[in-house]
């Protein structure tokens, strides 16, 4: 008779309900063919009582203690929502002798370092893929395929929803409100979605990156993280004259000065490898001292995504994979990150105007200004029946006085070439 792996699922939202159909139902078969045991789910811990119309089988109850009280078992699927009472589940379940697998970002980006390190004392495995980027296999393809590569940049869009969000905004015109809603209802934002769209959620994936790949992660409060609450549709518009798209960009190096990283809506050119990740998917560039860059894309949030890195997880434990927290990566020098490149400093500037000679007027400011600020492209809109002017520039707009408010955003400088601006559309 085939062997069977008890398995517990430590919440039932979105990503709890995903492992369950995909281990009870649309992969069973394959599942067990590549195991060589029977999975089976023997509890699941929920936040409310109600009718879910599960097996008997299966014990289904709001209190922990339930859970722990069942006589056997071998994996426990975390999929709660914050560190408490996520980390003292984790530490409970890994000294009961299982294996955690875990998708809970906040968790691991404050206490997965010294939960990875409980783990291995235990001679246990916790293991964290669907935390970061979803379904990408990402994780592993840094810890296990990228060990002598000294990852030099890593820039990703991390956060599904606020990339569904900006790409249908731009695409079919719709307000924010309405498609984050969408987002809500197709089971990719958080239960509470503020973490998605203030860019926390994008952070604490970046700060499980930064344990990973530099076994450090910097001060959480030099890391500048700007969300996408305030993006508006014509901001996206303007963008689009210019060639270029919105991301919500989070970038992670090491330089002399440290950890550096950023998390902030960032414009994007048709030469930059994120340009065409678009809808729900993350997409990461890892840029290495040996292989040269690299590119990963696919699903970031959702119900599929999550559980196909949560069981990968499970077979890669089954068949004695190095686990996560034990592998040991090189450690290495820093070597031309350091350089600042050539367009670093391109931002887009965007102000609503009151007409057309208002935008004459904050030209000619600027002109007289030529010495600080380089214009490299510059489009107006009307959209609405508002006008709107943007401008690519390069220098220091501070100091100018300008007679209308502007909103701005970095423009990433991967794939910026200088000769991509021609002046487009000006009246
Ligand atoms: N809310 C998250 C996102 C889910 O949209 O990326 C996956 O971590």
């Amino acid at each position: 008779m085939m062997e069977t792996v008890k398995v517990v699922l430590l919440g039932f939202g979105t990503v709890g309900s995903g492992v369950y159909d995909s281990i009870l139902h649309t992969h069973q078969e394959k599942l067990e063919k590549v195991i060589g045991k029977k999975v089976e789910i023997v509890g699941i811990l929920v936040k409310t009582e109600k009718d879910r119309q599960l097996p008997e089988n299966i014990i289904v109850t709001t209190k922990i203690e339930e859970i722990l009280a069942l006589p056997k078992i071998d994996y426990v699927f975390e999929a709660i929502v914050g560190i408490e009472p996520a980390y003292s589940y984790t530490q409970l379940f890994l000294d009961r002798g299982c294996h955690v697998i875990s998708a809970n970002k906040e968790l691991l980006a404050n206490r997965g370092e010294e939960l990875s390190e409980y783990a291995l004392n235990k001679g246990k495995f916790l293991t964290f893929e669907a935390a970061v980027a979803g379904g990408i296999p990402l994780l592993r393809t840094i810890i296990q395929l990228l060990q002598v590569n000294g990852i030099l940049v890593l820039e990703g869009i991390l956060n599904g929803t606020s990339n569904y969000i900006l790409s249908k905004m731009r695409n079919e015109k719709l307000s924010f409100g309405e498609c984050l809603q969408e987002a809500q209802q197709l089971g990719y934002a958080e239960a509470n979605p503020e973490s998605d769209i203030s860019g926390r959620d994008a952070f604490y994936k970046q700060m499980i990156l930064s344990s990973l790949i530099y076994h450090e992660q910097p001060d959480w409060e030099k890391v500048e993280r700007v969300g996408i609450e305030d993006v508006a549709l014509e901001d996206l518009a303007l963008g689009e004259g210019h060639g270029l798209r919105l991301k919500l960009l989070a970038s992670l190096k090491r330089g002399d000065e440290g950890i550096q990283a950023t998390v902030k809506p960032t414009f994007v050119s048709s030469e930059h490898p994120l340009y065409n990740v678009e809808g729900v998917d993350n997409g990461i560039v890892i840029k290495t001292d040996l292989v040269g860059t690299l590119m990963l894309q696919g699903p970031g949030a959702g119900s599929k995504a999550t559980a196909s890195a949560m069981i990968e997880d499970l077979v890669q434990i089954e068949q004695q994979k190095q686990p996560l927290q034990q592998v040991h990566r090189y450690s290495y020098q820093t070597q031309t990150q350091n350089k600042k490149e050539a367009n670093e400093s391109i931002q887009l500037a965007v102000f609503p105007l009151q007409d057309k000679e208002e935008w004459l007027s904050l030209k000619a400011i600027l002109n007289e200004n030529s010495k600080s600020v380089n214009i490299l492209q510059e489009v107006v809109k009307e959209l609405d029946g508002r006008i709107y002017g943007s401008f690519l520039y390069d220098g220091e707009l501070e100091c100018i006085k300008l007679p209308v408010l502007y909103k701005r955003y970095p423009v990433s400088p991967i794939g910026l070439k200088r000769d991509h601006f021609n002046l487009v559309n000006i009246f």
